[in-house]
């Protein structure tokens, strides 16, 4: 747990990472408001929303960080990730280019957080399947060298995009 906000509350800091245009702006978007903009612009700095959930009948805050994908754009790299007790690595399903990055996006997370930041990579936009460029077995068989949950989703449709938040957070719960 990360922190404790009075009696029953807690505060769980999640970070979003992946290069740019994979859709963690949108996902996280969904995720907070249930909202999806098919023109949204690339991020620049840093942003969070704060999502209060439901698990097993205590309140948790989710506090979830999006940045640039775009190394211009990016804000202080070490006060993103301070803190934070999960991330969500995400990939375009449609852009192999996006899933070779995974790696060195893992290099940067774990020069910021411990072993103990749970991890989920996410395939997102799983609706595109007639231009998939990047298997599911591919995605699991990183995920699994890599010691990470996986899951697939689409901001657009909303496939598992709340699923993919609440397996994080029940980890460090
Ligand atoms: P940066 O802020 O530059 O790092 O990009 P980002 O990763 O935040 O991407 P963003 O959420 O802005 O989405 C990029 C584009 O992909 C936008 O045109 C979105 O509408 C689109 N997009 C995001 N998620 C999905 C999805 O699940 N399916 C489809 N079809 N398009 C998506
Ligand atoms: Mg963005």
């Amino acid at each position: 747990m990360d922190e404790a906000v009075g009696g029953e509350e807690y505060l769980f800091k999640i970070v979003v990472i992946g290069d740019s245009a994979v859709g963690k702006s949108n996902l996280l978007s969904r995720f907070a408001r249930d909202e999806f903009d098919l023109h949204s612009k690339a991020t620049i700095g840093v942003e969070f929303q704060t999502q209060v959930m439901d698990i097993d009948g205590k309140e948790i805050k989710a506090q979830v960080w999006d940045t640039a994908g775009q190394e211009r754009f990016r804000a202080v790299t070490s006060a993103y990730y301070r803190g934070a007790v999960g991330a969500l690595i995400v990939y375009d399903i449609t852009r192999r280019s996006t899933f070779d990055s995974v790696k060195r996006w893992l290099d940067e997370l774990n020069t910021h957080c411990d072993t103990t930041t749970a991890r989920m990579l996410v395939g997102n936009k799983r609706d595109l399947e007639n231009i998939r460029d990047v298997s599911v077995d591919e995605g699991k068989r990183l995920a699994e060298e890599e010691g990470l949950f996986f899951i697939e989703t689409s901001a657009l449709d909303s496939t598992n995009v709340k699923e993919a938040f609440q397996i994080v957070i029940r980890e460090v719960y």
